[in-house]
């Protein structure tokens, strides 16, 4: 049932269990199919390191020739040290710090993504110091209903992100006439883990508009970021097709030239990402059956976080009739579960448990909660396997206090 041809009992006796494994040549295959879709136009398919961090990732789609979309100064230089050109480096997240937009202009990257208007101005004061202009592009909020988790949902007013139509024009003409900000780019993103093309193709018709009446005053808008979003099955969705998303964006676009940014995070690495976990006990509450695995919330939070629907796959099991578990993990808190009421037979300590999809937001959201290490990372390309994350280890967890302890 893997989507890879591994031999999972061999990669837990080589590297210990829990573990996360990434299948480079998907990450690959992902990634091209991306950015075939734009190929009508010059695009930048900047990664979001967010969902993925490790070095080696990011490094591989560096060699692909990906950018990075980032939301701290520390992902923008884990971009850079795996070797990212800096100008196919954006910088989002609605609440930059000083020092970051100062390091972010210092490190000359493509742009920042402005998302309100006292950000605007710290960064015109910033760039002023500096005595050199910085390149920004304005987070729009057009408004649209994503249609997806309402935690994962950001397009509308509702949400944090971004500003309103009216606000961006209003701070695009500020930038316009500021000697110190230069204007480059658009930018939206409405949501996560998106299922349906309409809203996007909505949402992409309204930030086009308003580019359109950018350039009749001349702005001259030559970046036109459409987020990330692109949804991937992790059970039973429809997931959109590339291709149709970019013919959805294209459409918009008739008689703009620009060059399109496009954010993917968890369609690159979602599902060519597996956490693996070992059974360690099987018991019963009364009628409730768990099986209890070594792999724990702090490693994959998203099951207690979203209710997300992860596919878990047992390998080994005993004969006997499949009967509804809860898998859950050592973390002292009851909403510790990787799935809840999954149909397993017999287990025994020992057997492996594969949860599926896992290769984006597992790791970068992984805590050392209850002061477990977090885990090993592992990759598989070209069938061979090599670690890119050792397991952590007690004295990792505790050398930022040590030197405190009187
Ligand atoms: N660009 C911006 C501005 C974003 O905020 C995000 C994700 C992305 C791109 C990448 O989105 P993606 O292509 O991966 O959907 N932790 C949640 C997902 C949070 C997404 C936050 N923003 C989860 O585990 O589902």
């Amino acid at each position: 049932m893997s989507g890879v041809n591994i031999d999972w009992n061999r990669v837990a006796q080589e590297f210990g269990t829990p573990l996360y494994l990434y299948d480079f040549d998907h990450f690959r295959e992902q990634f091209l199919k991306l950015k075939n879709a734009f190929k009508a136009r010059k695009s930048i398919i900047a990664y979001a390191v967010k969902a993925n961090s490790n070095l080696s990732v990011v490094k591989h789609f560096a060699q692909l020739g990906s950018g990075a979309d980032c939301v701290s100064i520390l992902e923008i230089k884990r971009a850079l040290l795996a070797g990212v050109d800096k100008y196919k480096i954006i910088f989002s997240g609605v609440g930059k710090r000083d020092d970051e937009i100062e390091e972010a202009l210092r490190l000359d990257i493509l742009m920042i993504n402005v998302e309100s208007e006292g950000e605007l101005q710290r960064v015109e004061e910033i760039a002023k110091k500096r005595g050199r202009p910085a390149r920004i592009s304005v987070r729009v909020n057009p408004n649209i209903d994503p249609k997806t988790h309402p935690y994962i949902s950001t397009g509308l007013s509702k949400n944090k992100f971004g500003v309103d139509i009216e606000t961006a024009k209003k701070l695009y003409l500020y930038a316009h006439k500021s000697p110190h900000l230069e204007p480059v780019g658009i930018h939206f993103h409405i949501g996560s883990q998106l299922t349906q093309l309409e809203p996007i193709r909505e949402a992409s018709q309204i930030v086009a508009d308003l580019v359109r009446s950018l350039k009749s005053v001349n702005i001259d808008i030559r970046f036109f970021d459409v987020g990330g979003g692109l949804g991937i099955v992790y059970k039973d969705e429809t997931p959109i097709d590339p291709y149709d998303y970019g013919q959805a964006i294209l459409s918009t676009l008739s008689g703009l030239d620009l060059t399109i940014i496009c954010e993917p995070g968890r369609f690159l690495v979602g599902n060519g990402g597996y956490f693996l976990t070992r059974v360690l006990y099987e018991k019963r509450n009364g009628e409730k059956r768990f099986v209890i695995v070594d792999g724990a919330m702090n490693d994959l939070i998203r099951p207690s976080l979203y209710q997300a629907y992860h596919k878990v796959e047992l390998i080994g099991g005993e004969d006997g009739e499949p009967e509804p578990a809860d898998i859950v993990g050592p973390v002292c808190e009851s909403g510790d579960f990787l799935r809840k009421d999954v149909p397993l037979p017999p287990t025994k300590p020992g057997d492996l448990i594969v949860v599926h999809s896992a290769g984006a937001y597992g790791f970068t959201m992984a805590s050392n909660y209850n002061s477990r290490p977090r885990v090993p990372e592992i990759a598989l390309e070209n069938g061979k396997i090599r670690l890119i994350r050792r397991r952590e280890r007690f004295e990792d967890l505790i050398a930022p206090e040590i030197d405190y302890l009187i």
